[in-house]
């Protein structure tokens, strides 16, 4: 029995390096009403379009206080994940350069080998996988602290290290060689790379996979053994809302999910793990997850979210998962999925760029002119259709799909908006709709708060909320 639970282990082992797993980054700082059931409902909606695992982004817990409760919290991801065959994995967040204590390599190591007998704690090889949200930038940290960590690890206890260093991946978009190459001079220490741009960067074209191609043949000229972490992201917008133009953005993201997805199935990339950016991060309006309830202040879930909750708050991004499943299916199996619903999944900003807007502190958006005035709608059928998209004036934009894989189309806001026009879509077969249906949220040419945050809505059956709809 002995020998064979060894050779089980073994195969687990060997089978965790070559497989192709998702992980979706968890914001640790969102979670703090939650308890072993709530994490448990996140793990099923997750493993519904088979994310295989949550990267935990995790702030220095007494880096600026009050976050001491994140170990307990984390300790409740790993009950609820072992029970679910969930993975995890640590991104220690090394990004903030202001902390009344830093992440050190002891508590660290100890947080790391807390969980090294636990099923959920995710393996590289026979390593425990780590990975960071920066350390580049924060003068504490940097490659002399990755070695220090790593060599205080070891046995089952010891890591691979593939973290996200902003820098190199900034520096990627405009000298993709040249940034990796630095990397691998600069970052010794390192086994894999999490190339964290997941988003055009002050720029209004779409992304490329050059940085991604970069960075992985970095770490294979170099014969690093760790993975190469692709990031693949729906949208980014931020505004902090303290009246520094600076601190306001929106990356031009009207197709960059659907553009993203398509260099992974169209090879243009080889990841061996993808990380989607993110599941929980409202305010920078990347999340695939629900949106809690904003009124129920006893739901595990609930979440404050402040100001920034000005534009988070009623833009639902639920169905954008049902393309992360079409996806993330495709690239598991080597082949597409059989289509067997209808469905268009359709996403819009709720008002026009120019518009502005009565509230908030921030005078401009940084990126403003690059995202388009219009409804985007991504289209999964099991027949020949047509599928039509309406917002108010701009009538009956159509495109044509059918079950070959998804379609791409879009219906640009009317010039006059009125009192609020909402968009609408259907899908024609042999002349009648066999689904229609409305957005959510109406296209308004005025605002009470500046918002480039888009609402996403779903026509046909399907996730729209919650892990069993
Ligand atoms: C290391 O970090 C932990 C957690 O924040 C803290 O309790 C401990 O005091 C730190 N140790 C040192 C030496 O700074
Ligand atoms: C980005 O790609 C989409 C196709 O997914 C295309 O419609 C759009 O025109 C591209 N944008 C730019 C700026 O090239």
């Amino acid at each position: 029995m002995f020998t064979l639970n060894v050779a089980a282990a073994a195969a687990l082992v060997v089978r965790a390096a070559s497989a192709a797993d998702v992980f979706a980054h968890f914001m640790v700082q969102n979670a703090y009403a939650y308890d072993v059931g709530q994490w448990k409902t996140d793990i099923a909606s997750a493993q519904q379009i088979g994310i295989d695992g949550f990267a935990l982004n995790w702030i220095p817990p007494d880096c600026q206080g009050g976050l001491g409760w994140t170990v307990d919290r984390i300790d409740d991801a790993f009950t609820a994940a072992a029970a679910m065959n969930f993975k995890l994995m640590y991104s220690f967040d090394m990004s903030y350069s202001t902390c009344n204590i830093y992440w050190n390599q002891t508590f660290m190591g100890e947080m790391i080998s807390k969980y090294a007998g636990n099923s959920a704690t995710y393996r590289w090889n026979s390593n425990i996988l780590v990975s960071t949200y920066g350390g580049d930038q924060v003068q504490q940290y940097g490659n002399d602290f990755f070695a220090g960590l790593k060599s205080s690890l070891s046995g089952s206890n010891a890591i691979t290290l593939a973290p996200a260093l902003t820098t190199y991946s900034l520096a990627a978009q405009d000298d993709a060689t040249g940034a990796a190459n630095k990397l691998m001079n600069d970052y010794s220490s390192i086994d894999g790379y999490f190339d964290w741009q997941a988003w055009p960067l002050n720029t209004g074209n779409n992304i490329t996979a050059t940085p991604d191609q970069a960075f992985q043949s970095a770490l294979k000229s170099k014969g690093k053994t760790g993975p190469y972490i692709m990031s693949v992201s729906p949208w980014q917008y931020k505004d902090l809302n303290n009246g520094n133009p600076l601190d306001t953005w929106v990356a031009y993201s009207d197709t960059l999910f659907d553009d993203r997805f398509k260099q992974l199935t169209g090879d243009d990339v080889k990841p061996d793990i993808i990380e989607l950016l993110t599941w929980n991060d409202f305010c920078e309006s990347h999340y695939l997850r629900d949106l809690p309830n904003q009124q129920d202040t006893s739901a595990k879930d609930y979440v404050v979210l402040g100001d920034m909750g000005t534009y988070v708050w009623g833009q639902n991004h639920a169905p954008w998962r049902i393309i992360a499943k079409y996806y993330i299916s495709w690239w598991k199996n080597g082949s597409p999925p059989a289509i067997t619903m209808d469905q268009v999944v359709f996403w819009h900003r709720i008002h026009p760029k120019g518009a502005t807007c009565s509230g908030g502190s921030s005078t401009a958006v940084r990126n403003a002119q690059y995202p388009d005035d219009a409804v985007f709608a991504w289209a999964l059928v099991k027949e020949k259709s047509t599928i039509s998209m309406s917002v108010g004036s701009n009538q009956y934009w159509t495109f044509e799909a059918d079950n070959n894989g998804p379609a791409t189309g879009m219906v640009p806001f009317p010039s006059d908006l009125g009192n609020g026009v909402t968009p609408e879509v259907a899908i024609m077969r042999n002349g009648q709709a066999v689904q229609s249906g409305k957005s959510s949220q109406v296209v308004q040419g005025y605002c009470t708060y500046q918002n480039f945050n888009p609402v996403v809505n779903l026509v046909g059956p399907g996730i729209n909320v919650g892990p069993s709809s």
